[in-house]
């Protein structure tokens, strides 16, 4: 698949660029600058990813990702125009509002992911996941045990996404409509807690159950 991630040269853009490029992925690297979204590419060292503009990237792509902190979630959405239009678009956004990044706080739109879908409108599917997910153990060859919630109105958009997700080297779960995207995003205030007050780096969930 041809992936745009938009504002691949951060953390999570970059720890899921490298998981998808090594499963034979096309990755478009996103960014706001031309010569940081090529040298971003060039260091991930492998021929199937190359870098441009977001908004390049967004109309180049099959299916984009979203891995931009929460205060720029809007303007970077603003500035691609309709190019996501008839698109799956995985929103990673964690509506983190630091300092106080251990508290819950939700956008007035009920998650980021909502807030996405109001902004690119009815022709993207926006469908949320990754965000419990350690950028760092991405940007590893680590085996990952923290699972995957996967939240869209549309299954078969979830289903792509989870295999997205399994071609990371994740186990992914359908967690329902985008709506409990609330759930996934508020859980990540509550794993940086766990980190901080249980010395632990890395906490994440797991779904049990036979
Ligand atoms: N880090 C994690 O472990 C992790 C895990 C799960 C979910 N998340 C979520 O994923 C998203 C990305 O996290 P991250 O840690 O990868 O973020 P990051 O490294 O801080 O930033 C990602 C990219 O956002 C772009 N950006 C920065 N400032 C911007 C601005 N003013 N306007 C527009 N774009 C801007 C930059 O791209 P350019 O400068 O190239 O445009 C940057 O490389 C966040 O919402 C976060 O909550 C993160």
């Amino acid at each position: 698949m041809k992936i745009a991630i938009l504002g691949g040269t951060g953390s999570l853009g970059k720890g899921l660029a490298s998981r998808w490029i090594k499963a034979g992925h096309d990755v478009l690297i996103g960014s706001r600058d031309l010569e940081k979204a090529q040298e971003s590419a060039k260091g991930l060292n492998l021929s199937n990813s190359s870098g441009m503009l977001n908004q390049e990237a967004a109309k180049s792509c099959e299916l984009a990702c979203l891995t931009v902190p929460f205060a720029h979630q809007e303007n970077t959405l603003k500035s691609i125009g309709n190019a996501l239009d008839n698109k799956i678009m995985i929103d990673a956004t964690v509506p983190l509002m630091p300092p106080k990044v251990m508290r819950v706080q939700l956008p007035q739109e009920g998650s980021a992911a909502l807030k996405a879908q109001s902004i690119l409108g009815e022709k993207t599917i926006v469908v949320s996941a990754f965000q419990n997910i350690s950028a760092e153990l991405l940007q590893t060859d680590a085996d990952i045990e923290c699972d995957v919630l996967v939240a869209g109105d549309f299954i078969d958009a979830r289903s792509t996404v989870i295999s997205l997700a399994e071609d990371a080297g994740l186990t992914a779960w359908h967690a329902g409509p985008l709506c409990n995207s609330a759930a996934a995003e508020a859980l990540t205030s509550i794993l940086i807690a766990i980190n901080k007050k249980h010395s632990l780096a890395h906490s994440g969930i797991k779904i049990t159950g036979h």
